[in-house]
């Protein structure tokens, strides 16, 4: 059945939580190089995938951005908040992901965009620094001007709808407690400062309550408690996260479905990286790393099922590491050994050593994520929005529901929503009577 979908014209604001960040700038100025004709948007599936519409031998792919009205990278309006009072040229030099001669020709657009004062708190991040924050008697008080930001941008920008994406640090690990199983014990608990309100969950509440979409870029709690999705409900707000997949995930979640179509088993996975970013020096404090390692050690058993094959896969070991390392900056060096075995129980390896760039994985995700929940938006779509849980190292679900890993199966659920939308039967990959489908 097609969706009635709004029209995506106007302008859309784009505000960052994390603005003046690696991924951030990267981002930005990709985005800005790619609308100057100057770049192509290499790794976005909305700029440069296709879809197949109809039988195979139809023989009909349109561009993914032709086929469902998304907003056309132009008619972005960019903002957002950080601790760091700099502009987004100054903090993209530093940030040394992308060259100086790369960013000298948007240093103009990019010199303009500056954030607007951060809520932060230190015993959420230990290893940052910060020179540029609110103050507020209480956290319901930070939240208000969060929201206060939000309506001024909007209205100074003349944009018509706003997303917003959390690009900033990974806040320590909190387990959920009391205050964030309901909105209303949520509620009372940011009046009383209660002790494990982290403030991406202020910007996520503030965010909702101003109607706006909300992406969770990283992997601490922020929109995935019970509270802040009963209240996206309520409010009719879609949501998505957490923590996008790039490097070793993304790898992971392509190997190991192989390893389970062949019903190849496991003995041990070892994966361990080395990184010399801000992000890297973040993760180096254990509480901020525990959120990362949660995130990152669901994947195996919610693929490999162990339960289901448990001679295959059901003792298997599965051990992550991240070493914060300066001189590699940005350059992240990952190395997998996977243990695995066949035929009569011989044993193999696999070795995978991945020389990648974490921001430029993660920029054109970032993209793609801001266009499409823009769509689910026009499309009245609200909660959670599993079909993008192709960009997640850790989607969030329903309590019900169980999270899909599979890069291939979350690539295909998030065509066949679209198809969908737009009216047009799904792809079901069967092939009876020669239906070619
Ligand atoms: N790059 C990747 O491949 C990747 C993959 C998955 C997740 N992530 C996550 O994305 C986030 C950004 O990564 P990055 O490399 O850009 O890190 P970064 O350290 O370069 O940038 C984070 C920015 O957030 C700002 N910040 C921190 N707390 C804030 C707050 N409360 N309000 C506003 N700003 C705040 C910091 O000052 C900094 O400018 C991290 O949480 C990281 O774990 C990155």
């Amino acid at each position: 059945m097609k969706h009635e979908i709004k029209d995506p014209s106007g302008k859309l604001g784009v505000l960052i939580v994390g603005l003046n960040g690696a991924v951030s700038t990267t981002f930005l100025a990709g985005t800005l190089a790619i609308n100057k004709n100057i770049a192509k948007p290499f790794g976005s599936l909305t700029q440069m995938a296709t879809i197949r519409i109809g039988k195979r031998n139809e023989n009909k792919f349109p561009l993914i951005k032709d086929f469902v009205p998304l907003v056309d990278t132009n008619d972005l309006v960019f903002g957002g908040w950080d601790v760091r009072d700099e502009n987004c040229f100054e903090s993209a030099m530093e940030a040394k992901v992308l060259n100086e001669k790369d960013l000298l020709p948007v240093k103009e657009q990019l010199s303009n965009i500056r954030p607007m004062p951060a809520v932060f708190e230190q015993k959420f991040v230990v290893n940052l620094k910060s020179s540029f924050t609110k103050t507020g008697n209480t956290n319901f008080d930070l939240m208000e001007q969060i929201r206060t930001d939000i309506r001024k941008f909007k209205e100074e920008n003349k944009v018509d709808r706003v997303v917003i994406i959390w690009c900033a640090s990974t806040e320590i690990y909190l387990p959920i407690e009391d205050e964030l199983v309901n909105l209303e014990m949520f509620e009372n608990a940011m009046k009383e400062n209660a002790e494990n309100i982290a403030p991406s969950m202020l910007y996520s509440y503030a965010a909702i309550a101003e109607g706006v979409p909300y992406i969770n870029g990283a992997p601490n709690l922020s929109i995935d408690t019970p509270a802040l999705m009963e209240f996206a409900e309520k409010q009719n707000v879609p949501l998505a996260g957490k923590d996008f997949k790039t490097g070793q995930t993304l790898i992971k979640t392509v190997i190991s479905p192989m390893l389970k179509a062949r019903m190849l088993g496991l003995n041990g996975w070892f994966s361990t990286n080395i990184l010399g970013n801000r992000d890297g020096e973040v993760l180096d404090d254990p509480d901020s790393f525990k959120t990362k390692e949660v995130s990152k050690l669901s994947v195996l058993d919610s693929i490999l099922q162990p339960e289901l094959y448990p001679d295959l896969y059901k003792d298997h070991y599965h051990k992550v590491r991240i070493n914060y390392y300066p001189p590699r900056g940005d350059n992240k060096e990952g190395w997998d050994n996977i243990d695995l075995f066949g035929w009569l129980g011989y044993k193999m390896q696999l070795k995978i050593n991945f020389l990648c760039k974490d921001s430029i994985l993660a920029a054109p995700i970032v993209l793609d994520l801001i266009l499409f929940m823009d769509l689910a938006q026009r499309c009245n779509m609200k909660g959670v929005q599993g079909w993008l849980s192709f960009y997640f190292k850790s989607p969030m679900h329903d309590e019900n529901v169980v999270p899909e890993h599979d890069l291939f199966i979350q690539l295909m659920k998030l065509k066949n929503t679209l198809r969908r939308l737009v009216g047009v039967e799904a792809v079901t990959h069967t092939d009876v009577n020669q239906t070619h489908d």
